[in-house]
């Protein structure tokens, strides 16, 4: 891909500046936000993005505001010269890397609160997590002002998060859900991925392999929930480097349990290896082949 120019910014201003000129001379503008340790999940988000819009903007930062554990927050990697090389090499238009201090300069003290869909599943694990993740969201959204924002469905409760809140709040962007994208041994991408060590990392196939085996269970006829979560638990505790979080079946819309499957059925879970916790999710159609 040929290098082109890539703006990097660290101020909210100088972004807004930027975004309003490219609205000013008829372009459309993308955001793509991450916290960095780019790889080709978050690159399959930029592509995306360059797909609905003229410009792309990533955004890099580490967020305090939604790690509910400082060791994972410290831990978390920042490879910053790797990333905005990767940003270059795929033609982004702009990075947005501020500091902690830019984004949260002493005084702040408005938080944005994501309501039921906050709370469930990982906000019941992750206290406050959520609204960790609807604050700073929605101040990207500010700074960026981009007329569409691309998110992975990886993160299923993030996206339904986020676009309650961008139709909450009148923020007038469309936000865009990709598939997620995995490694050949099927493991979601994941920045924290690269936390595992050699024999975890081989161990953390269990969590795709509990999820197709609920897939499975179902197209054999499998149709109870508590039933279907089970054959995915099964496949977890099986490993002995894994440590089960929760296997759910929700409904993908509303994120609130189900006995039956039906049509928009999604299977969400979390496990740990050591001090890493990855998460994964499979959407699931009653009385279709998975
Ligand atoms: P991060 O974990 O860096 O993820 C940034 C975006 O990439 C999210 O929308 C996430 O769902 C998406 N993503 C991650 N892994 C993916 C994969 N394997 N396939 C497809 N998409 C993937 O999610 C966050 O950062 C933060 O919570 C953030 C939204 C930036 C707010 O701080």
């Amino acid at each position: 891909m040929p290098a082109s120019s890539t703006t990097v910014f660290d101020q909210p201003a100088a972004l807004m500046a930027w975004s309003d000129a490219q609205r000013v001379a008829g372009r459309t503008v993308a955001l793509v936000p991450t916290m960095g340790a780019l790889h080709d999940g978050h690159l399959a988000l930029v592509a995306e993005a360059r797909r609905h819009a003229d410009v792309v903007v990533v955004s890099i930062f580490v967020n305090p505001l939604q790690f509910n554990r400082s060791d994972d927050f410290d831990a978390y990697p920042r490879p910053l010269d790797d990333d905005l090389a990767l940003c270059r090499e795929h033609g982004v238009d702009a990075v947005y890397a501020p500091r902690a201090a830019a984004m949260y300069p002493p005084g702040f003290a408005t938080h944005v609160e994501p309501g039921p869909l906050g709370e469930l599943l990982e906000g019941a694990h992750r206290p406050h997590h959520f609204r960790g993740v609807a604050t700073v969201v929605a101040k990207l959204f500010g700074a960026a002002r981009p007329h569409v924002a691309v998110f992975g469905q990886k993160d299923f409760q993030q996206l339904a998060v986020i676009r309650r809140m961008a139709g909450d709040l009148d923020m007038g962007i469309e936000i865009i859900g990709m598939a997620t994208v995995r490694e050949p041994d099927g493991l979601a991408m994941s920045s924290r991925n690269r936390r595992l060590s050699p024999a975890e990392r081989a161990a953390a196939t269990c969590v795709p392999r509990s999820l197709q085996a609920v897939a499975d269970a179902l197209s054999r006829g499998v149709a109870g929930t508590a039933e279907l979560a089970a054959v995915g638990r099964a496949v977890v505790q099986a490993e002995p480097l894994a440590r089960f979080e929760h296997l759910e079946i929700v409904d993908a819309d509303t994120l609130q349990p189900l006995t039956t499957i039906h049509d928009r059925a999604v299977a969400v879970t979390a496990v740990w290896f050591g001090q890493v916790r990855l998460i994964d999710n499979r959407l699931l159609a009653a009385g279709r082949p998975a």
